[in-house]
This record gives structure tokens, C-alpha cells and sequence, in this order.
């Protein structure tokens, strides 16, 4: 199987993901990395690792379709089977979706249905709950909208900063997004409406 990451920034969870696709954890190819912003580090971090990158923006097209449709020649050209979401800041339109029907994972820094949005951590913080974590989900045309895959929680402390929360859930994200992506590569992911059934690994023998 082949995949892209997509992603708009630093690109921290990109880096978790070649390292699992580098250890053997993540059995498949890491073709692309797609990028929105010619200026994230993340495609730095791309090139370092040696995967092809691409960088389309936006503003050089007319309509939202007319960038999608651009992306999915370049994705059916590459052969690309799955998308991997990793702090990419667009939401796609049902055009894109329908082309990889639960086949784009997402992550999110929230425990969703909460905080969705580009400042998930900032409005966790700020609104003071006492638990948060992470969320890996398929994504669809509503923005952190899709079945759940895996969410990991953990309890805020008393002298958490933002700076120190933000640290955590990074931690959180490196661990379970390249584990989701495994078991997604392994056609572990059963999904039902909302519900994503996640099957045992067989056993080998
Ligand atoms: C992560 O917190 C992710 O959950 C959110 O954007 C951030 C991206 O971080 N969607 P990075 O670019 O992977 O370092």
C-alpha cells in the first residue's frame, strides 16, 4: 500500500510517522508528502527523510474544487492508496472525500467531540477541563467530524501551563497516530456508520 501525508506545518507528527514506516512498524510506503504552505517545516523534514514532496496552494486556484481535482490527478497518478492527515488545516469538500471513502485519517489535540478546530489545546486550556487527550479519526466534509479510531486521555494538572499541556499531547500524538495508521494498513478498521470496530491481530503462529 501506498500513502501521502499532508500536512501545513511543523510536522511533528509526520516525523513519528516515517520513523514507523523506517522501523517496520507501519507496513506500507510512504510516497508523498502534500503540503498547503510552501513554508512548512514539515517539508523539510520530507526531503531529509528522502520522500517525494508536493506543494499546491490554494490561492492559485478559482474554486475549492478546481484545487482538489488538481491534488487527485496527482494522487491517482502517484498510485497513492490512503491520505494521512498530520496538522493539515484545510477541510475538505465531498468531491475529495468521496474519492477515498474512510480512507483519509485524521488527528486531532482534543478529545472530540470537544474543541474542534485550528486551536484545539489553546481552548481545552482555557476552558479549564480536567481531562483531555487525543483523537484519531477518519475524516470526512465536516471538520473533526468523522468515525473515531482511537482517543487516549489523560487528567490536566493542577500547575499545567499551556506550554507544558501543548508537550503532552504532542507526546500522545507521536504514539498513537503511527499505532492507528498500522492497524488502518492492516485492514484492522472496521467501520459501521459512526463506529470503527478495531479487529484483534491474528495471532502468528
Ligand atoms: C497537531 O497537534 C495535530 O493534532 C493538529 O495540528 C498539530 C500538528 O502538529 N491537527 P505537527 O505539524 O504534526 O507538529
Amino acid at each position: 500500500m501506498k500513502f501521502a501525508v499532508f500536512v501545513s506545518g511543523n510536522g511533528s507528527n509526520l516525523q513519528a510517522i516515517i520513523e514507523a514506516v523506517k522501523s517496520g512498524e507501519i507496513k506500507a510506503e510512504l510516497a508523498l508528502v502534500f503540503s498547503d504552505r510552501r513554508k512548512a517545516y514539515a517539508l523539510k523534514r520530507a526531503k531529509e527523510a528522502g520522500i517525494p514532496t508536493l506543494c499546491l496552494l490554494r490561492k492559485d486556484y478559482a474554486t475549492p474544487q478546481s484545487y482538489e481535482r488538481d491534488i487527485i490527478i496527482q494522487l491517482k497518478e502517484m498510485d497513492i492508496d490512503f491520505i494521512v492527515l498530520a496538522g493539515f488545516m484545510k477541510v475538505f469538500t465531498p468531491f475529495f472525500i468521496k474519492k477515498y471513502p474512510n480512507q483519509i485519517l485524521n488527528v486531532h489535540p482534543s478529545l472530540l467531540p470537544s474543541f474542534k478546530g485550528a486551536r484545539g489545546i489553546k481552548d481545552t486550556f482555557t476552558y479549564g477541563v480536567k481531562v483531555t487527550g487525543v483523537t484519531i479519526h477518519f475524516a470526512d466534509d465536516k471538520m473533526d467530524h468523522g468515525p473515531i479510531i482511537m482517543q487516549e486521555s489523560f487528567r490536566i494538572a493542577e500547575r499545567e501551563t499551556l506550554e507544558s499541556l501543548e508537550e503532552r499531547v504532542h507526546q500522545v500524538e507521536r504514539k498513537i497516530y503511527p499505532k492507528a495508521i498500522a492497524m488502518f494498513v492492516e485492514k484492522r478498521l472496521k467501520v459501521s456508520g459512526r463506529r470503527v470496530k478495531i479487529l484483534e491481530k491474528p495471532v502468528k503462529k
